[in-house]
């Protein structure tokens, strides 16, 4: 085997890879996918599992720590993350200057920026691991918070204030469905299905905006930082905007008049620069196993609230269609988790735009766990090479010259 760290400082040897696409950076002991075999784990535990038996704050503990916690440990866990959910009260004289219409992802991503400044020990340099762990704590609590804030101003009502009595998915409904004078009533069906969905997003190894959070962290920036740099990353439509811009399409594809096929072709077009949302994956190339279990549980969640959705026909339909279709076959295209998220969300009442800081909301513990292991491997500084392929000599020429 090639000794990578012998080729490192002689210049000269650069292995090009756009789009890293067998490029290893890391060693990590998170997540691990199979995307020949459709097979996702969290530490080892089969993702099917977790969907299925445990709750969105327990697989963040497990992500983050490494282990599934004692009953004990869950309790302080939750209770840690509960006395923090407050956010300063200055945040929400900046978070007032958004105009109401401005993107959710946009609004996400300074707010969390700017959680840096208000929480200025997260800069001293060499934290100790008792408070790199308060930061955790902190931006998990806070984020539920601030990601119903942007929700609230959507609609132009007041921010609901967190309630620690509840759970953290629960408390998290309140804030973002309640309202202030009477505590409004989360049905249970909802709270599974929104823990089901962030477990599903939780984490996936190293994917755009993991990466980002990884090689943004690498220079020692604070965690907060480092977080703000990954929703940034999220927000493409390739990546996690890719949930927004599904419900976009089929929306489109209804008012067009529902045919599927029409679409397909268009998705087929060389010359059309359109793609099928919510189909391809970088690293799944048989199925997302993750597509499988969103799949089901939108179809229990749609049951249960008894919504009839035009929608999910249409998605159905597509999917059906694309399956047998050999210009998806021989590409190994297949939904990906996003194809059935957005429905979902839909379903729960969320609009569009809420999508993608809906996916990072459950990201959020993948990106502190990978962030977590890059400080405690010490990975040196993320810094790729590349070849350059621009003009070589060239003597400056006066402007007026030119
Ligand atoms: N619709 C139509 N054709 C597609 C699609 C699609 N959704 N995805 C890939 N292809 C085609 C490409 O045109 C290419 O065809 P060619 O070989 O004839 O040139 C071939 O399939 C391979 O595609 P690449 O772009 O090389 O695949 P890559 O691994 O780089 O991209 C990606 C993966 C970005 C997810 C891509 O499939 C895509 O754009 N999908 C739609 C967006 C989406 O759903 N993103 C969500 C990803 S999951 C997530 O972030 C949670």
């Amino acid at each position: 085997a090639v000794d990578i760290s012998k080729l490192r400082d002689q210049s000269g040897y650069v292995t090009l890879d756009i789009g890293y696409k067998n490029t290893g950076a890391t060693k990590s002991a998170i997540t691990f996918l199979d995307g020949e075999k459709g097979i996702l784990k969290y530490r080892g535990y089969p993702i099917e599992q977790l969907a299925s038996q445990s709750t969105f704050i327990e697989v963040a503990y497990l992500l983050i720590y490494g282990e599934l916690p004692s009953t004990e440990q869950l309790n302080d866990f939750q209770f840690q993350i509960s006395r923090h959910t407050l956010v300063h009260e200055d945040m929400k004289k900046f978070f007032d200057g958004f105009p109401s219409k401005s993107h959710p992802m946009g609004q996400l991503s300074s707010l969390i920026g700017a959680l840096a400044a208000f929480n200025p020990d997260s800069l001293k340099q060499g934290q100790t691991k008792d408070e790199i762990n308060l930061e955790i704590i902190k931006l998990i609590a806070k984020m539920s918070t601030l990601v119903s804030w942007i929700y609230k101003k959507s609609l132009g009502h007041p921010v609901i204030y967190p309630q620690n009595k509840y759970d953290y998915v629960t408390n998290f409904l309140h804030m973002t469905f309640g309202q202030r004078t009477e505590d409004v009533k989360i049905e249970p069906v909802v709270v599974d299905a929104m823990n089901t969905l962030l477990i599903l997003h939780a984490d996936h190894e190293q994917n755009c905006s993991t990466s980002t959070v990884r090689i943004v962290g690498s220079s020692d920036a604070n965690l907060y930082a480092s977080i703000s740099a990954g929703i940034s990353a999220l927000w493409g439509p390739l990546h996690g905007g890719a949930n927004q811009a599904v419900i976009e399409m089929l929306e489109k594809i209804k008012a067009d008049g529902g045919d599927t096929d029409k679409w397909i072709a268009k998705a087929k077009d060389k010359n059309d620069p359109f793609r099928m949302m919510g189909f391809g994956h970088r690293v799944y190339k048989n199925f997302d196993p993750r597509a499988k279990i969103i799949k089901k549980a939108c179809d229990d969640i749609l049951d249960k609230l008894g919504i009839n959705d035009e929608v999910l026909e249409i998605a159905k339909r597509l999917e059906e269609a694309a399956l047998q279709d050999p210009y998806f076959v021989e590409r190994k295209l297949y939904p990906n988790v996003d194809f059935y998220s957005g429905i979902i969300y839909r379903a729960l009442g969320f609009p569009t735009d809420m999508f993608t800081v809906l996916f990072a909301l459950g990201r959020l513990p993948g990106w502190i766990a990978q962030w977590k292991e890059m400080k405690e491997n010490k990975e040196p500084i993320g810094r790729p090479r590349q070849i350059y392929v621009g003009a070589t000599d060239r003597d400056y020429v006066d402007i007026g010259k030119r």
